[in-house]
């Protein structure tokens, strides 16, 4: 495992541009549940009738069932050790921009400044009738939060059947185009359009450095370099191995 970290850290001080795409499992140490693992929000929530539009344009009150849950653990949660490496890493010069899934704004909130949020944030709630917009954390104490016009209100978070964000897919791609490393972490990188851009990149020639509690269908197949274990753990020990041969203090 060690040359794994070894490599890992190699690639990343060689790479003149090195980005991130990183999945729900990079905040499940920060108490927030991923998706599709076994204890994972869809194994309590058919995303089918909780996590498309037109759910929520049938039934707001019962998406809003799971989405008080989601925004329960989202307002509690602070930014992990893995988090807080990535900021480090941008810091350092080691890390351009991170591509994420989640809406949780921990990125951000744990300093990473050049961060894309794919499929949106959830710190502002939208009205999809007259397009007024509030924070999130304002509408708390309504258990259905409601616009002045009385409609009930959206997060402005991405559901499926929605369209990325134009800004977000564009630069993504255009990263995913260009960058010589590629740090994949957390993700089950089964969603589309996003879970293109590992192959984008690899066909361009990037080295894929996958951090994952577990493999995943990239592994075998494009993951240059696995680093196997909580992204809280394996995150950290890569910055300290970059910080060992840069000469600085770990
Ligand atoms: N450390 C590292 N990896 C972890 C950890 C952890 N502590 N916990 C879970 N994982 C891994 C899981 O093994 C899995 O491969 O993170 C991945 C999480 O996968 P998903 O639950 O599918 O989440 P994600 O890939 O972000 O889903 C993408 O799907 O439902 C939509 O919009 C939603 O953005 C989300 C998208």
């Amino acid at each position: 495992m060690i040359e794994s970290f070894e490599r890992a850290a190699e690639i990343i001080m060689a790479s003149e541009l090195t980005v991130a795409l990183t999945g729900a499992g990079i905040s499940v140490e920060s108490g927030i549940p991923d998706f599709r693992s076994a204890a994972g929000l869809w194994s309590r929530f058919d995303p089918g009738e909780y996590a498309t539009i037109e759910a929520f344009r049938a039934n707001p009150q019962k998406v809003w069932e799971m989405l008080r849950e989601m925004d329960e653990v989202v307002s509690r949660a602070r930014p992990n050790q893995a988090h807080r490496g990535m900021s480090e890493l941008e810091d350092m010069g080691y890390l351009q921009t991170i591509i994420t899934q989640n809406v949780d704004n921990l990125h951000q909130t744990a300093g990473s400044k050049d961060v894309i949020e794919y499929h949106g944030n959830a710190s502002t709630l939208s009205c999809l009738w007259c397009g007024r917009k509030y924070l999130t954390a304002d509408k708390r104490k309504e258990h259905l939060p409601r616009c002045e016009c009385e409609k009930i209100l959206k997060p402005d978070i991405v559901f499926f059947g929605e369209m990325i964000p134009e800004e977000a897919m564009n630069r993504s791609f255009e990263l995913a185009s260009s960058t010589s490393a590629l740090l994949v972490i957390g993700t089950s990188a089964v969603v589309s359009p996003v879970n293109a851009i590992p192959s984008l990149a690899k066909r361009n020639g990037a080295n894929i450095i996958e951090f994952n509690k577990e493999e995943t269908h990239l592994t075998d197949s494009i993951t240059d370099v696995f680093l196997k274990g909580n992204a809280g753990d394996t995150v950290p020990e890569l910055v300290k191995i970059v910080k060992q041969k840069k000469g600085m203090d770990a």
